[in-house]
């Protein structure tokens, strides 16, 4: 029997070793943690740098610029896993999250009670029975983080360590590894001027458990998509005020709209060694940066507004709920004809 190796038992390795076992393909699943879930496992604890990552790394301004796009990547010795914060339920239906052939109700993975959009917790049970019911909790070796895959004629040869003390090394061959890590649990940090410099403190979503950390402060929260409308709601409810800030924002729920502490500001520039944080002003970008700086700032808001446009294709097409989207992409319009505006362009 062919073996084949899959790399994490997250939602997707877990769905993988399924569907390997229903072809008669016998997998083997390694995980690095103890338990399966993946970013499901939630976990108290955030990592001792709340940002992420080293900023060591941001050498000078020149560096800090160099590193705009790809964001500060230096991970800390030991990387938490799970991403998520105490309070999270699912942004999708539990009926669209469930796989096809195991329903999140009890004739699946979950309980009848459950909310439509689940907590966190949830999610968590439901893949640990999924994996149990499946019958492939035999297939996990867990405790061992994939190092290495290189082919090896026509197969791959993956290199392995255990966890723990005395790690041991291993290499096995497969006939193919599916990738199943995870793409949630690297924070990107836009490098942004006077990030090393600033006296606030500096933390990144991934570390975010619970808003009491900010309670009284004045807080500016960078990113508009569904962290930011979360986040910027939780911490809303104990801070002083939040500045949200960014081009294109997603809605935040009915009950938050009005809030007289949350402030929906353009995107953040630079931050200052004296506490302030700095915000963009298209004619100012131009000046100081040019119109290559503009234009990669219009090219991130014509994706976005690319996105919705489909999103309210498939809406419509499934007789969904469409005003909020529509309302997002006349948002869209409106800014990106305010930049073009700027930058000398008719409509
Ligand atoms: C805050 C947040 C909220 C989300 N909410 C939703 C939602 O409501 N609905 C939804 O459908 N999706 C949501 N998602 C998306 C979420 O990523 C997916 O639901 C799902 O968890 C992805 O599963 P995965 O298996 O690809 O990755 P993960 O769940 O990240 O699992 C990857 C696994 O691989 C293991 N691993 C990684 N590297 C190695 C290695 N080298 N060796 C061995 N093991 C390794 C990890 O330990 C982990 O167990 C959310 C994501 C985030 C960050
Ligand atoms: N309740 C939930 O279930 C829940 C909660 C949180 C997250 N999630 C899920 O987690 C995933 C990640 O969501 P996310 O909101 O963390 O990430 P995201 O959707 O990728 O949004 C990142 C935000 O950061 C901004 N950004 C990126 N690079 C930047 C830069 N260099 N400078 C300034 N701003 C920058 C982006 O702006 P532009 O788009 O303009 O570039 C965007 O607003 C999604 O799948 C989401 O559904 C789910």
């Amino acid at each position: 029997m062919q073996r084949v190796a899959v790399i994490g038992a997250g939602a997707a390795g877990l769905a993988a070793a399924v569907e390997l076992r229903h072809e008669g393909i016998a997998p083997v699943v390694f995980e690095q943690g103890d338990e399966v879930g993946g970013i499901w496992r939630y976990a108290e604890a955030p990592e001792h740098n709340l940002l992420g990552v080293d900023l060591a790394a941001v050498t000078d301004a020149a560096g800090a610029t160099a590193r705009r796009e790809a964001g500060v990547q230096a991970a800390p010795p030991v990387r938490v896993h799970s991403s998520l914060y105490a309070s999270l339920r699912t942004n999708l239906p539990r009926d669209l999250m469930a796989f096809t052939d195991f329903p999140f109700d009890s004739s699946g993975g979950g309980e009848d009670d459950w909310p439509r959009f689940p907590h966190h917790a949830h999610v968590f049970a439901y893949l640990q029975r999924y994996a149990d019911v499946m019958g492939v909790r035999a297939s996990i070796r867990f405790g061992t983080r994939v190092r290495t895959v290189r082919p090896a004629g026509n197969a791959f040869a993956v290199g392995t360590t255990t966890i723990g003390q005395g790690g041991e090394h291993v290499t096995e061959t497969f006939a193919a590894v599916v990738v199943c890590n995870g793409h949630y649990s690297e924070p990107r940090v836009p490098a942004l001027p006077g990030l090393q410099a600033f006296p606030g403190a500096l933390w990144h979503a991934h570390n975010y458990r619970r808003p009491d950390p900010f309670r009284g402060l004045r807080v500016a929260l960078l990113g508009t998509g569904p962290s930011g409308v979360d986040l910027t709601a939780e911490i809303a409810s104990v801070a002083r005020d939040v500045f949200w800030c960014g081009r294109a924002f997603d809605t935040l729920p009915a009950d938050q709209r009005q809030r007289h502490n949350v402030h929906q500001l353009p995107d953040v520039e630079a931050l200052g060694a004296d506490g302030r944080v700095q915000i963009a002003n298209t004619e100012k970008q131009l000046a100081q940066h040019g119109r290559r700086s503009v234009e990669k700032s219009l090219r991130r808001l014509e994706k976005r507004l690319a996105e919705h446009r489909q999103s309210l294709e498939t809406y419509r097409s499934q007789g969904g709920y469409t005003s909020s989207v529509e309302r997002e992409i006349r948002a869209f319009e409106y800014e990106i004809q305010a930049i073009n505006d700027v930058l000398g362009r008719g409509p």
